[in-house]
């Protein structure tokens, strides 16, 4: 099977790379490479021991797709590339639907010509908002506070029209958590640039001397310890779970939407001691402020992505902080 990987240089892709190209699968990636190496690429084929076919471009160029798809025969799509952070969104609102949204409508409008109907989307448990209940199940209603989660959300309501109108497409739409960790080999991982706005790159600069401490959003939210709590998962096994739902769309026409979390919830503080006892280094810390928009508890029930899937998060937080660690030690040298 041949499956076009858009986003496969960026963190999650290229993971999604390794473990499709083990699995047997042929894989073609496209990716433009704004928040990513080539290097990824051939650090893929070092991985697999095959190299990995590329091609350099933009998911909104319709006519470089249209070339893509005239040159393979593909018989799914996983859509990674988009950009992902939150802040940048508000400010650049246009940019996030431009990139997030017209380009999966350009990707699904060229798949449609070349019937093409099977489709991987990467969404976010952030179209959850501030879910009423923990664990968060997929029936959660959906509320967005900002343009990132809209367009993912817009996504989502694009998919469902879209498999409505045309009983021949095969949808999975994944509701990531919090992905962390990197490729056990150490020789891929995430590319965070400037300050890290998520905990666990941030952790693993402090822990290695290059920021002084880690800043604790909030100490005051009603949890264990009084810090935020959400559901981490280790990226290789988020990226099995799409392995699952490529079986399971490759099996049954329609729409699947489903949760990619482990169900466990771990607070602030308790990453950060994880953290320090998986890797032997201290992680200094001051409690600050709550972080605007930031909700206190999140983590999903994973029961209906065991149920349809056959598949759990297996790796420990202990393999999350040391993936992390020995990523961080990689990006230092
Ligand atoms: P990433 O930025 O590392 O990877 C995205 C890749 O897409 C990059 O290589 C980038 O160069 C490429 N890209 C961006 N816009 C493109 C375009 N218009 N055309 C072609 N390539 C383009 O991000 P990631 O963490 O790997 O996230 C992958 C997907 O998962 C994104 O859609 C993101 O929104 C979603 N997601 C990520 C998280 C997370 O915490 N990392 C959580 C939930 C959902
Ligand atoms: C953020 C994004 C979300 C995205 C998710 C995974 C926002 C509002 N949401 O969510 O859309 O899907 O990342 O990429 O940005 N924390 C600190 N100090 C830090 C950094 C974080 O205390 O320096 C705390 C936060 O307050 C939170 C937890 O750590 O309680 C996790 O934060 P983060 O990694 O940013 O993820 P989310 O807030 O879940």
């Amino acid at each position: 099977m041949l499956i076009l990987v858009t986003g496969g240089a960026g963190y999650i892709g290229s993971h999604a790379v390794v473990e499709l190209m083990l699995a047997g699968y042929d894989v073609v990636v496209l990716d433009n490479l704004s928040n990513s190496h080539g290097e990824t690429l051939q650090n893929i084929g070092r991985i697999v021991g095959q190299e990995v076919v590329f091609t350099h471009g933009d998911v909104r160029d319709e006519s470089l797709l249209t070339a893509l798809f005239e040159q393979y025969s593909f018989d799914a799509v996983m859509h990674f590339a988009g950009l992902k952070a939150v802040g940048e969104s508000v400010s650049q609102p246009l940019r996030y639907y431009e990139n997030n949204v017209a380009g999966s409508l350009t990707l699904l409008r060229v798949m449609d010509k070349f019937n093409v109907r099977q489709f991987v989307f990467s969404s976010s448990a952030t179209v959850y908002g501030n879910p009423a209940v923990v664990p968060v199940p997929e029936s959660s209603p959906i509320s967005t506070t900002n343009p990132y989660g809209a367009s993912k959300a817009m996504v989502e309501g694009i998919l469902r029209d879209l498999s409505h109108s045309d009983p021949e497409w095969r949808i999975a739409i994944l509701r990531y958590f919090n992905p962390v960790g990197a490729h056990p080999s150490g020789l891929i991982g995430e590319h965070a640039n400037g300050v890290p706005n998520n905990l666990m790159p941030y952790i693993a600069q402090v822990a290695a001397g290059q920021r002084e401490y880690l800043s604790v959003f909030g100490s005051d939210y009603a949890t264990v310890d009084g810090t935020g709590v959400r559901d981490y998962i280790h990226v290789v096994d988020l990226v099995i779970g799409h392995l699952r739902a490529l079986e399971f769309i490759g099996q049954s026409k329609g729409i699947l939407t489903c949760n990619l979390g482990t169900g466990q919830g771990y607070s602030v503080l308790q990453m950060l001691k994880a953290f320090e006892l998986a890797t032997g280094h201290k992680v200094p810390y001051r409690l600050v402020d709550r972080r605007p928009g930031d909700v206190d508890s999140y983590y999903a029930d994973p029961a209906y992505a065991e149920e349809v899937l056959g598949w759990r998060a297996e790796r420990s937080i202990v393999q999350m902080c040391q993936d992390s660690w020995r990523w961080q030690q990689v990006l230092i040298h």
